[in-house]
């Protein structure tokens, strides 16, 4: 691919799953199942095409509200392509990181996020991040509480829109350029609600089981000839 305007975050809710598998008689966690392979192709054009982060909605606070079993399925299927990925993100020099309200999340979970979070922190050149029981809403609530808690009254009454961005549990990482939606809803769903004042949207008919590499690289073209204007006039 043509190695212009590649965009330097991409974001993407992952969307589709349950309508997928429906659609082949088969239960909603088969389309889980495919989704990795999704995860995996998409992660790799990102890597290929040259992406410095790809940053996937994975599961949100409202996913809590789901059947016990598929969250429960959900989580095992998190946990299992942690320990099978290792090996590709070292390969790939991919950097992972998750992102989101660790209380709810399991112990034994959030210590295999946390041991290939340790071993992977020094690749540089992509990474990954998984949004894992986030939502936009509660990060904002989060970044605001930690401020107040850390800032004086006059400190936090004169803080600026710039100043709060590291309270965020993205601090440090530049805001998603393009974000991708599949399966033809079209809506943010409470995610990256702060960070994506200026971000580009791209939306996909295509369910994420069926989203793979060349659907990647045509969102990817979709932003390659988008104006970003930031609100000024060019
Ligand atoms: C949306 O489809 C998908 C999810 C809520 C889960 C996404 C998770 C994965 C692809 C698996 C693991 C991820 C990683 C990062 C290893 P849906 O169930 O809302 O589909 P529907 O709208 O058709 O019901």
């Amino acid at each position: 691919m043509e190695n212009k305007n590649i965009p330097v975050h991409v974001s993407i809710i992952m969307d589709g799953n349950g309508r997928w598998a429906k659609a082949r008689g088969k239960d909603r966690v088969y389309g889980h199942f495919e989704g990795v392979e999704s995860v995996r192709a998409c992660t790799e054009a990102a890597v290929e095409d040259g992406v410095k982060y790809l940053s996937l909605y994975a599961f949100s606070e409202e996913n809590w509200n789901r059947p016990a079993d598929e969250v429960a399925t959900l989580m095992k299927l998190m946990m299992k392509s942690i320990r099978d990925e290792v090996s590709t993100l070292m390969d790939n020099g991919v950097r992972f990181v998750v992102l989101g309200n660790r209380e709810r999340l399991g112990e034994e979970l959030c210590k295999a996020i946390d041991e290939l979070m340790e071993m992977t922190a020094h690749n540089s050149r992509m990474t990954l991040i998984v949004f894992l029981s986030y939502s936009g809403k509660w990060d904002i609530m989060q970044a605001m509480k930690k401020a107040a808690a850390e800032l004086s009254p006059e400190e936090f009454q004169a803080m600026k829109a710039e100043d709060f961005d590291r309270y965020l549990v993205t601090a440090g990482i530049p805001d998603p350029d393009l974000l991708i939606r599949t399966s033809g809803e079209e809506r943010i769903s409470n995610y990256l609600l702060w960070q994506s004042a200026y971000t580009e949207f791209v939306f996909s008919d295509v369910l994420w089981p069926d989203f793979r590499k060349p659907q990647f690289r045509e969102a990817l073209a979709e932003y390659a000839r988008r104006d970003r204007r930031y609100g000024k006039v060019k």
